[in-house]
């Protein structure tokens, strides 16, 4: 084995940005390459974080020998085929959330990568915040006796990026962008017990005449083994990223909260800097977050993934994990759609959420 996996990063905006940073602490990784399509984005990236070499094209970067990893965080219409030729190539990858735009992209993705004998890790970094790492350590040691009902949310005032607000490139609004975090997190959470049903309630109440994709949601989950959990998403809340959870047992409750709950409480006339992902305005008071990365476990999550690829480890969550969840969102969709609860195994050839919702 290599003492350090060459990784390159195909993306050069918002989340690769974060990945860059996240792997200057994993000593056994060497970001060797980074690719996005817009000439300049590349090079600009490369320079601010020091990495050798910059492509425009994918191809470039995939035939590097010295690139064992790639990390994808590109728009979730480019997942798939980036994964295939990725896999084709012989890199193990790393996928960004949602894994895929429908569940054939994710069959397709899986079985991909498991031919050409490369990992597909699902980036997840919610099992690996280390908040809610001590908390689920809380849910194993017995502390709060059986779960009854887990909760998580997430919500701030909308995305960054077009692509996200346009349906036919993200396949979905909030669920799929900020759901799939929750319903990932509660599947971790019950040791992946299977999910039988979902039931949600969707609705596009601020962002009306920027996307058809849902910008507030409330998302119900029954597992098999009777736990309930509850998601609400928001695109919709101002102020900041709030990312929150609950573990109610039967001996016990555990409350936790990432951002906010961590930050320093700061009133400044003048407004700061920066406080806090998608803070807005920072004048008054607002929430100032510290380690925003390290806080959110992204560090933890590539250290890990490296660690898999150069060890030939399990992944702690995989494509299989990401297709389940994209299963549920699917399902999510269509309960908003239909106003039913969705039993699961949820089977359609439908290619993107939200035309299930919106029919
Ligand atoms: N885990 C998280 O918390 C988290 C947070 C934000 C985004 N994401 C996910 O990351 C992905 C990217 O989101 P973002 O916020 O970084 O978006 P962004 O718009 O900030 O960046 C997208 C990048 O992808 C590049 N790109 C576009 N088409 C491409 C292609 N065909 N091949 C290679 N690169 C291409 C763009 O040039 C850009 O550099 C999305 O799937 C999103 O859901 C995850």
């Amino acid at each position: 084995m290599p003492d350090q996996i060459g990784v390159g990063l195909i993306g050069s905006r918002f989340i690769s940005s974060i990945h860059a940073e996240a792997l200057k602490s994993v000593s056994n990784a060497a970001v060797r390459g980074v690719m996005s399509p817009s000439a300049g984005h590349a090079r600009d990236f490369a320079q601010q974080h020091g990495i050798p070499l910059h492509f425009t094209d994918l191809d470039q970067l995939l035939s590097r020998n010295d690139i064992d990893m790639v990390v994808v965080g590109a728009p979730n219409n480019q997942h798939c085929e980036i994964t295939l030729r990725a896999a084709k190539a012989g890199k193990h990858v790393v996928i960004e959330k949602p894994i895929a735009m429908n569940l054939a992209e994710a069959d397709r993705m899986i079985a991909a990568c498991s031919a050409a004998n490369v990992k597909l890790m699902y980036a997840e970094e919610l099992c690996f915040t280390p908040k809610y790492v001590r908390m689920k350590g809380l849910l194993d040691e017995g502390a709060l006796g059986k779960p009854v009902l887990l909760k998580q949310s997430e919500k701030h005032d909308g995305p960054h990026a077009d692509h996200f607000w346009d349906v036919e490139r993200s396949g979905g609004g909030v669920t799929m962008d900020m759901g799939c975090h929750a319903i990932a997190f509660f599947r971790w959470l019950n040791g992946n017990n299977p999910i039988a049903s979902v039931y949600a309630q969707m609705s596009t109440s601020v962002h009306g005449a920027k996307t058809r994709g849902d910008d507030n949601a409330i998302i119900i989950l029954e597992f098999e083994n009777g736990v309930t959990a509850l998601a609400e998403e928001s695109w919709t809340k101002l102020g900041g990223m709030d990312d929150c959870a609950e573990i109610h047992g039967t001996e016990g409750v555990a409350y936790a909260d990432v951002l906010q709950g961590s930050s320093i409480q700061t009133y400044s006339t003048r407004g700061v800097g920066y406080a806090v992902e998608k803070a807005g305005i920072t004048t008054g008071w607002s929430f100032t977050m510290y380690e925003e990365i390290w806080n959110y476990g992204f560090p933890q999550e590539m250290a890990h993934f490296v660690d898999c690829v150069q060890q030939n480890k399990q992944p702690l969550v995989t494509g299989g994990d990401g297709r389940a969840v994209l299963e549920a969102i699917f399902a999510a969709y269509q309960s908003a759609g239909t106003g039913r609860k969705v039993p699961l195994p949820f089977k359609t050839d439908v290619d993107k959420p939200y035309k299930l919702w919106k029919k």
